[in-house]
C-alpha cells in the first residue's frame, strides 16, 4: 500500500470527490497530520480539475508552510518543486506557467491575484486552508470569494468559458457553524471519525512560573533525563526566545553524556529552506532524540512526526492595533484553549504521548477559548485600500465574517486620504491605484511614488527594499564592527550605505560577517529591490539618481520621500530627553533603540520613526531626522 493511503483523508477520497460536485463550499474538518493540505489538492487534479488548463490553488496564512507544503507534496509526485506543484510567496515563486497545475500560495498573495484577475478565472478549485487561525487576509478572502463565487455563478450562464468557483474550507476545530450560515450551499464533512487519536498525559504546573523560558529549559533537560526515548516539542513564542533556549540547552547537553543524544532544532517563519526541513528529518529514536522549539506554527500548520512529547509555554505572539496609537506591534499574551489543546494534540500521533503545560490548570480553564480574530486587531490601511482597487467602495456594507471595528475603519480610512489614495468622497484615486499595485505597505510604496518627484528613486528604492526585510539585519546589536557603514543623520541612510557598500563588495559574505550584517538578509534585500525595479518600470517610473542633480545636501530629497509616507510618525525631543508623537499625546515617553546610529549621538529635535518596540520601556527605531516643515505640503 501506498504510503499515503495510510493517512486518515485517504478514505474520505471519494466523498470529498463527491460533495464537491455537489456543493459549491465544502468545509472540511480534520486534526492536524491527518493528510488535508498535503493530499486534497492532489485528489483534485488526479479527479480532473486542473484539466484544460486550469488550476487548483491552495493557501496558507505563512510563507514558512506554504514553501515547505510544496515541496512536501511535490516530493511525494517524484518530482521537484516548480513543475506541476508550484509555489507563490511574496519575493519569490517557483511556478512554470505551462506545467503547474496544483499551487500553493500565501493567503496575501492570492488577494493580489484578485487585482489582475478579479473572478480568478484561472482556478477551478480554491482550498482556503488553516481557516480556524482566521488570519486577516483569511477572513478577507472569505469575504472576496463568497462575491466571486456568487459572480461566477452568475455568469456561467451567460458564457459557457466561465465555470463555477468551488471552494474547499479547511480548518483543524470544530467551531465552523458561522462559516456554514456564512457560504451558501456548503456542507461540513468531517476527516477521521474512526481514527485512532492515542491518549496524551497533560502535567500542569502546581504553581504558576515566573519565568517559563527558564521552566522550559528545565523541563526539556528532565524528560531527556527521566523518560523513554520520544521527540520533543517545545512552543515559545518567537525567534530570540528560541535561540536563547537553543544556546542554553546546546551549553548543558553538550557537556553531558548519555545513551541518547539530542539534537536541537529551531523552527520558526524567516528560516531558510534547508534548516526547515532538518525538523523533517528522520532519525534512529534509540540513538538520538530531536528537541524541536519552535513557533505557533508547528501547532497545525506543520506535521512532524515522532513527537512524543511536548512543552508548551503557554503564550503565543500575535499583532495588536491600537487605532489611537496608529500603531501595530508584536505583543505576546496567553494562548486560548482552543490552540492549548492543538499544542497537546502534537504528542499523541504515533502514540500515547505527554504534554507539559508549564501553567496551572486553573489559569487553564480562564483562558478564552479563541483568540480574537486578528481583522479585530490590526492596521487596516493595506487591506481597505485594496478593497477599494477592487472596486468596493462601501467598506462598511462589506459583508466581513467579524465586522473589523470601526475605529480601525476609520483610522485607516483616514491614512489613506492622507497619503493621497482616496478622495474626499472615499474614491479611489491615481495614486491609490499605483499604491495598491506595489507588494509593499501602503506608506512604503507611496515613498517610492514621491521620490519620482525628487529624483531619487534610485536611493529610495534600495531604503524601501532594506525595510521590507522581515528577517534581522544586525548578527548583533553593538555597532562597534560597522563604524564605517554608519550614517549620522540616520537608520535609512545608514541602509542605502550599507547596501551600497555591499553591492561595491561584489556582494561579499565576507563582508557582511566582518561587520556582523546578516548575509541572507542582505541576499534577501537584493531580490526585494528587483521585484520592486520591476513594478517601477510597469508604471514607467525613471530610476534616477540624486548624485546626478546638483542638490546641495543630498540627503535631504531622500529624507523628504520618507516624510510623505510615514507623516504618522514624527516625533518631538522632550525636555527629559525623550520623543513625544506631534500627531498623537498618547504615544510619550519614547527612548531611542540602542540598535539605531542616533542612539551613538543625537539631539534633533524633530525625528521620524518606522517602528516602536515595546520591551523595558517604549523604545523607536529605524529613525532619520527632519524638518517639521516638510510635513506641509
Ligand atoms: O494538513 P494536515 O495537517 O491535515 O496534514 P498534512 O500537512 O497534509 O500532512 C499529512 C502527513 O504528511 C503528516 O501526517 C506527515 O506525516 C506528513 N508530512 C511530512 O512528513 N512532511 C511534511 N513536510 C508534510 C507532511
Ligand atoms: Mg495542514
Amino acid at each position: 500500500m501506498n504510503i499515503h493511503q495510510t493517512l486518515p483523508i485517504y478514505e474520505n477520497k471519494k466523498d470529498i470527490l463527491y460533495l464537491l460536485e455537489k456543493y459549491s463550499t465544502l468545509i472540511i474538518i480534520g486534526t492536524t497530520g491527518c493528510g488535508k493540505t498535503t493530499q486534497i489538492p492532489k485528489y483534485l487534479w488526479e479527479s480532473g480539475w486542473a484539466d484544460g488548463g486550469r488550476q487548483i490553488v491552495c493557501t496558507q496564512p505563512r510563507r514558512i508552510s506554504t514553501v515547505s507544503v510544496a515541496t512536501r507534496v511535490a516530493d511525494e509526485m517524484n518530482q521537484s518543486v516548480g513543475k506541476t506543484v508550484g509555489y507563490s510567496v511574496r519575493f519569490d515563486e517557483q511556478i512554470d506557467d505551462n506545467l503547474t497545475r496544483i499551487k500553493y500560495t500565501t493567503d496575501g498573495m492570492l488577494l493580489r491575484e484578485m487585482m489582475l484577475d478579479p473572478l480568478l478565472l484561472r482556478y477551478s478549485v480554491i482550498m482556503v486552508d488553516e481557516a480556524h487561525e482566521r488570519s486577516l487576509n483569511t477572513d478577507m478572502l472569505f469575504g472576496l470569494l463568497k462575491k466571486i463565487q456568487k459572480a461566477r455563478f452568475l455568469k456561467k450562464s451567460e458564457n459557457s468559458r466561465i465555470d463555477e468557483l468551488k471552494l474547499i474550507i479547511s480548518s483543524a476545530t470544530l467551531q465552523v457553524e458561522q462559516l456554514q450560515k456564512y457560504f451558501q450551499n456548503s456542507y461540513i464533512l468531517t476527516i477521521g471519525k474512526g481514527q485512532r487519536i492515542y491518549p496524551v498525559d497533560i502535567m500542569y504546573l502546581e504553581e504558576p512560573c515566573i519565568n517559563y523560558l527558564d521552566k522550559c529549559y528545565h523541563t526539556v533537560i528532565d524528560i531527556q533525563n527521566s523518560q523513554p526515548p520520544g521527540d520533543i516539542l517545545v512552543f515559545l513564542t518567537g525567534k530570540e526566545e528560541i535561540d536563547t533556549l537553543i544556546e542554553r540547552l546546546d551549553n548543558f547537553f553538550s557537556t553531558q553524556k548519555s545513551k541518547i543524544s539530542v539534537v536541537l532544532l529551531a523552527l520558526y517563519s524567516q528560516m531558510s529552506m534547508e534548516k526547515q526541513l532538518k525538523v523533517f528529518q528522520q532519525t534512529n529514536p534509540s540513538m538520538t532524540r530531536k528537541v524541536i522549539v519552535s513557533t505557533n506554527v508547528a501547532e497545525t500548520s506543520l506535521t512532524i512526526d515522532g513527537i512524543v512529547y511536548v512543552v508548551d509555554c503557554g503564550f503565543i505572539k500575535i499583532k495588536s492595533y491600537s487605532p489611537l496609537e496608529a500603531m501595530e506591534s508584536l505583543v505576546v499574551v496567553p494562548v486560548s484553549q482552543s490552540s492549548a489543546n492543538q499544542r497537546s494534540g502534537r504528542a499523541g500521533r504515533n502514540r500515547p504521548g505527554k504534554c507539559y503545560r508549564l501553567y496551572t490548570e486553573d489559569s487553564f480553564s480562564k483562558l478564552d477559548h479563541n483568540l480574537i480574530p486578528e481583522i479585530s486587531r490590526s492596521n487596516l490601511t493595506p487591506l481597505i485600500l485594496q478593497l477599494k482597487n477592487m472596486g468596493i467602495d462601501n467598506i462598511l456594507n462589506f459583508d466581513f465574517l467579524t465586522l473589523p471595528p470601526t475605529n480601525n475603519l476609520a483610522s485607516a480610512l483616514e491614512t489613506l486620504y492622507k497619503l493621497g489614495a482616496i478622495d474626499d468622497n472615499g474614491k479611489l484615486t491615481e495614486t491609490g491605484g499605483i499604491l495598491s499595485e506595489f507588494p509593499l505597505d501602503p506608506q512604503l510604496s507611496k515613498v517610492l511614488l514621491t521620490s519620482q518627484r525628487f529624483h531619487c528613486t534610485f536611493e529610495c528604492l534600495i531604503i524601501v527594499s532594506m525595510l521590507s526585510l522581515q528577517s534581522n539585519l544586525y548578527d548583533i546589536q553593538s555597532h562597534s564592527h560597522r563604524k564605517d557603514v554608519l550614517i549620522r543623520q540616520g537608520d535609512h541612510l545608514t541602509l542605502l550605505n550599507i547596501f551600497q557598500q555591499f553591492q561595491q563588495s561584489n556582494y561579499s559574505k565576507s563582508w557582511c560577517k566582518s561587520r556582523q550584517i546578516n548575509y541572507k538578509s542582505m541576499t534577501m534585500a537584493l531580490k526585494i529591490k528587483n521585484q520592486l525595479q520591476a513594478y517601477l518600470k510597469k508604471f514607467s517610473i525613471p530610476i534616477q539618481s540624486i548624485q546626478d542633480t546638483d542638490e546641495k545636501d543630498l540627503t535631504i530629497p531622500i529624507r523628504k520621500c520618507i516624510v510623505a509616507g510615514f507623516f504618522n510618525n514624527i516625533v518631538r525631543l522632550q525636555s527629559d530627553g525623550t520623543y513625544k508623537s506631534i500627531g498623537n499625546p498618547l504615544l510619550d515617553n519614547l527612548y531611542i533603540h540602542p540598535i539605531s546610529v542616533l542612539s551613538l549621538q543625537n539631539s534633533s529635535p524633530f525625528l521620524l520613526y518606522n517602528e516602536i518596540l515595546y520591551t523595558t520601556k517604549r523604545f523607536i527605531k529605524d529613525l532619520i531626522v527632519i524638518e517639521p516643515e516638510w510635513l506641509i505640503k
